[in-house]
């Protein structure tokens, strides 16, 4: 089980200081990995860094910021290590409406956390990886890309056009040793799904849509990402793992 092993590998967990992000930063610091959360909320950081045992790091940023990502980069190296492992996880999805009723303030918000900032982040970090021949890079992505959701449309533009760059970037980087896999979850009890979860009709629908009838827990999704960063995944790249109760199935 040593290709599991994360010993002293420099990793990023965008948006890691809750939800899914929080869990997949435990599981990369229980693997050995030293890790650096970033989200927007020094305190949240704190509290995340508080919570797992392990070598944790914080640093506010922006992921939709160009200028933050550089300084999280330069921080990152400066006081890390050479990075090795990125999850681009952070995102948002507060807006459920239909497209026609969309505003293209909000269509931007979305596509400037969920795909803008994946590209700054895989860009300024793919590049150190690059020059470096190697790296491994998790995109969160979600059954949204796969199936399409309902009054969801930019959120399922977004996560669509990751795993269209994810395919992409296999090719590219593939000769430098630097692999792009993505992590595809279903529904997961996070407070980004707490209206969805609080809504009776809304939550019963999921369930029974889902082939193994229940909401996911934010501690399901994070051993996919560690394989995928791990040495147990050096022959791939380009490919999505769905960790969704089976939705992607039906
Ligand atoms: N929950 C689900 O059912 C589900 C299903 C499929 C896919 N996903 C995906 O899984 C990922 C994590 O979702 P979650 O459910 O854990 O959401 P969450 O609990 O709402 O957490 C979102 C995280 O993203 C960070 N974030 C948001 N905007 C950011 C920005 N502009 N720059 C940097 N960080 C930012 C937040 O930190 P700050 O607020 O401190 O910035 C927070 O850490 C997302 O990509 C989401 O689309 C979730």
């Amino acid at each position: 089980m040593t290709v599991f092993d994360l010993s002293g590998r420099v990793s990023v967990v965008t948006g890691g200081g809750r939800g899914i992000g929080l869990e997949i930063s435990r599981s990369l610091a229980a693997a050995g990995a030293r890790v650096m959360i970033t989200g927007r909320q020094a305190k949240t950081l704190d509290a995340a860094k508080a919570d797992i045992e392990g070598d944790v790091f914080g640093f506010p940023a922006d992921v939709s910021s160009e200028e933050d990502v550089r300084q999280l980069v330069e921080h990152t190296e400066a006081t890390v290590g050479p990075v090795e492992i990125l999850v681009n996880n952070a995102g948002v999805n507060p807006y459920y409406k239909r497209t026609e009723h969309t505003t293209l303030d909000e269509w931007r918000h979305i596509i400037d956390v969920n795909l803008n900032g994946v590209f700054l982040c895989t860009r300024e970090f793919g590049s150190k990886m690059l020059e470096r021949q190697k790296g491994s890079i998790v995109n969160v992505t979600s059954v949204a890309a796969h199936t399409g959701l309902s009054r969801t449309g930019a959120y399922c533009a977004a996560k669509a056009g990751v795993e269209g760059l994810a395919k992409s970037l296999a090719q590219d980087w593939a000769s430098k040793n630097v692999r792009v896999n993505n992590v595809a979850p279903g529904y997961v009890k996070t407070d980004l799904t707490a209206g969805l979860s609080a809504n009776d009709a809304l939550r019963t629908k999921i369930e029974t849509r889902t082939p193994m009838g229940r909401l996911g827990d934010s501690d399901e999704i994070s051993g996919a990402v560690v394989y995928l960063a791990s040495d147990a995944a050096k022959y791939v790249t380009g490919a999505t793992i769905a960790v969704d109760g089976g939705w992607i199935a039906t």
